[in-house]
């Protein structure tokens, strides 16, 4: 093992997954200490009051279910009026209009991210993935025989994309690049301009851009969220994106798969023919859920978007105020939207760990305190915190993590 570090039963020779990880850290919590588990590693806010979905959507749920129409098999791409809703609620933000036809109903973004990589895969091909990013991309490449190939997100200029590895990274067989915007887990929203840039690039490559956008309008910084969609007639975009995050609803599992593709690059019926095969074989999700997206999509008030933005963003500033108070960790980028951000560990500062792996566990050991090691991201001696969580829990959290430090700060550095 490198360093003789300890690896807690963490195998970071294959593909790590999120809740893979978490599990572990969880079983590594004390229960003899006593103390309530804190969870600052997975980001499903609804396990919390405060963050609620809308009685909208509830409402639109339950009469679905109700009308008694709704017991039976969708087409497998998606009930015709959901796919007609998504792509109007889509459209409102695009310079031209997306048809029914460019939208696949799927189970959450999660199977969205699948279906694209399944659509993508050849003998050979390679895709481009941010790093640090969300490990599922990796794990679905897996499965695809399809290469992965890294391009860094650079903390110091906000994480955007690092544009010259990805010309660097290309070659005649990559298929596409992913954008995660806004971001996990590294809470940055990307400009018009950055992302004009990375559309161009993609163009000049001959690669397609597979756009992320599971928190899509989850932004409180500076820049506005900005569909990728938007530069759909400079190069194919797969917008990729679901109910979850925005209505805080993972659990109800409705996802999109679009082509934002106004120049028609997917239209080819061979094309759709393949997507339409292989919706037939995935069952998305359960009928009375697509029933009630029209409604859930064109009710939604405004106050209750504000309101979960507002939350979120008094949440980030929370934990960045707490951030500041311990002195192992530091925030390049204050978050500017999703539920997450990036902050570095400075190792030299703590006496008895060895990475961020190390430091995860004792945490959960000692403080009943679960939060992400970076290298479950992609991102050694980083950690991810999501802070879409109780206010009450985010500040007891950072403060039983501050005492944390202070039990294994190095004592010369203690003092001064
Ligand atoms: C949560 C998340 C997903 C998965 O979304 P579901 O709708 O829950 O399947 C995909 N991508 C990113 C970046 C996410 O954070
Ligand atoms: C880590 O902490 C030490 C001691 O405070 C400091 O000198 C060093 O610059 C820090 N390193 C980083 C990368 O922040």
């Amino acid at each position: 093992m490198e360093n003789g570090a300890p690896n807690h039963g963490v195998d970071t020779g294959s593909t790590i997954t999120i809740k893979g990880i978490l599990s572990l850290l969880m079983a590594n919590i004390d229960e003899t200490n006593n103390k309530r588990v804190i969870s600052l590693g997975m980001g499903d806010p609804s396990a919390y009051s405060c963050f609620h979905t809308t009685h909208v959507a509830e409402e639109a749920v339950v009469d679905a279910i109700q009308s008694e129409k709704f017991n039976g098999y969708a087409p497998t791409v998606g009930l015709p009026q959901t796919r007609r809703a998504i792509a109007e609620y889509l459209s409102r933000d695009l310079p031209y209009k997306l048809s029914s036809d460019d939208v696949f109903v799927t189970s959450g973004c999660t199977q969205a991210i699948d279906v694209a990589l399944a659509m993508l895969a050849r003998p050979g091909a390679n895709v481009l993935l941010p790093r640090p990013g969300f490990p599922i991309y990796e794990l679905c490449a897996g499965f695809r025989n399809i290469e992965v190939r890294y391009f860094d997100l650079l903390p110091e200029k906000g994480w955007e994309v690092d544009l010259n590895a990805i010309e660097a990274l290309a070659d005649q067989n990559t298929v596409g690049l992913v954008v995660i915007n806004p971001g996990n887990p590294c809470g940055n929203v990307y400009s018009y301009e950055h992302l004009k840039k990375i559309a161009e690039t993609a163009k000049r490559l001959r690669i397609l851009v597979i756009a992320d956008e599971v928190y899509g309008h989850l932004a409180f910084g500076k820049n506005p969220f900005v569909p990728m969609g938007i530069f759909g007639s400079e190069v194919p975009v797969l917008t990729l994106g679901s109910l979850s995050k925005r209505w805080i609803v993972p659990g109800w599992r409705l996802g999109w798969f679009v082509t934002s593709d106004p120049c028609g690059a997917f239209r080819e019926p061979k094309t759709i023919k393949r997507i339409k095969k292989y919706f037939d074989i995935l069952g998305g999700p359960a009928t009375f859920i697509q029933a009630a997206v029209p409604h859930i999509l064109e009710q939604t008030e405004e106050v209750f978007f504000k309101r979960t933005i507002n939350l979120l963003k008094q949440a980030s500033d929370v934990c960045c105020e707490k951030i500041k108070e311990i002195r192992c960790i530091s925030c390049p980028h204050k978050p500017e939207g999703s539920m997450a951000v990036m902050v570095k560990l400075n190792l030299s500062v703590l006496e008895d760990i060895s990475d961020d792996i190390d430091f995860c566990f004792k945490l959960a050991k000692e403080e009943s305190v679960i939060i992400l090691p970076g290298t479950a991201v992609g991102l050694k001696n980083w950690l991810r915190i999501t802070f879409a969580v109780d206010p009450s829990f985010l500040e007891e959290g950072l403060r039983r993590t501050k005492s944390f430090y202070q039990r294994h700060a190095k004592q010369q550095i203690l003092r001064c």
